[in-house]
């Protein structure tokens, strides 16, 4: 071999190792090896040679050949390897990390005791239905046979809006008027929402949730309102009830009752204790609503869902269920 030959073969050797990328390596094997690659000329350029050199010139180029197309691959894997190796170290993963935690949420006490409610009176075929957060005066006190001076509306602080003719309903009663103005009996439905009164302290809240309830039909008796309310106050504690159904007053309603519990019953002790308040539709409010009372009866009640979830979780303070303390809510899920 010529020591042109050998220089070449050392230079591209020493190319080769000290390629630093594969890039670099694949330029260094074009310029060698490829079509117009060096060792590539110099094989062509043979047939030019003396017949008697052309021997051993060819061997010794393809040896050459040979030598750097193992370089270049021997090179080629180290580099790969080297490649593998740091994208491993960059992105590897401590496994044995301890985990972040998962926290998840639950529904709050208030939803999950009106979502109970709406269940125990959709299996008593009442329907669920809404009516506006902000009513007109009409709907909240007049149709409800609360005319402009009466002194019952003085028993719900309202919030007026608009200058009074709007406000943020006190009661989810409007809604039984709504219902009488858009169907026709039987009317079988439920009432759910908030409802806002200008009031806070241990057991009153600005913002709370009632659920009213309707029954509008050729003939409807106090007697089937009792029971319907037993049924459903023993189904939502789960347990026989003592009720009082003691005598009351709502312009809307006459006769009028509200419903006390015997706290030995929820075992809370002696007591009776007040959940909810009904009666017979009074007949100028299914006419208001374009329900003739000639033909039809109907009876309602209303109910605080805060109440009826306090009694049942024996929560004592109302304002808890708004702090939103995950300590409380936690207790829930
Ligand atoms: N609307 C009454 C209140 O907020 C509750 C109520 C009482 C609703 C008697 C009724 C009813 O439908 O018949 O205190």
């Amino acid at each position: 071999m010529t020591t042109e030959l050998e220089q070449l073969r050392d230079q591209a050797l020493s190319d080769i190792a000290g390629a630093e990328d594969l890039q670099t390596l694949d330029e260094h094997r074009v310029a060698l090896l490829g079509k117009k690659g060096e060792i590539t000329a110099r094989l062509k350029s043979l047939g030019s040679l003396p017949a008697e050199e052309r021997k051993s010139a060819g061997a010794a180029i393809n040896d050459i050949k040979r030598t750097l197309a193992q370089a270049i691959e021997e090179r080629r894997e180290a580099l790969q390897q080297q490649q593998f190796a740091e994208r491993m170290a960059r992105e590897s993963v401590d496994v044995t990390l301890p985990g972040r935690g998962e926290r998840p949420g639950a529904m709050h006490p208030i939803t999950l005791t009106r979502r109970r409610i709406e269940a125990l009176f959709g299996q008593r075929g009442f329907e669920a239905v809404e009516g506006p957060e902000i009513e007109d005066d009409y709907h909240n006190f007049e149709a409800l046979n609360v005319p402009p001076d009466h002194p019952a509306r003085a028993m719900q602080d309202t919030f007026y809006l608009d200058a009074g003719r709007l406000l943020l309903r006190t009661h989810t009663s409007p809604v039984q008027i709504r219902t009488m103005e858009n169907r026709q009996p039987p009317i079988r439905v439920i009432a759910p929402g908030r409802v806002y009164r200008c009031d806070s302290d241990r057991t009153h809240s600005p913002m709370f949730h009632q659920v009213e309830g309707l029954y509008v039909a050729p003939r409807v008796s106090f007697a089937e309102l009792r029971a319907e309310l037993q049924s459903f106050l023993e189904a939502f504690f789960e347990t026989d009830l003592k009720l009082r159904f003691r005598p009351s007053y709502f312009p809307f309603t006459e006769p009028s009752a509200e419903v006390d519990i015997d706290g030995r019953s929820l075992g809370t002790g002696a007591g009776w204790m007040e959940v909810l308040g009904c009666g017979m539709v009074h007949p100028n409010v299914l006419n208001a609503a374009g329900v003739d009372s000639q033909r039809y009866a109907g009876y309602a009640f209303g109910m605080g869902i805060e109440r009826l979830a306090m009694l049942r979780y024996g929560v004592t303070d109302l304002r808890q269920f708004y702090n939103n303390d995950l300590r409380m809510l936690a207790q829930f899920a």
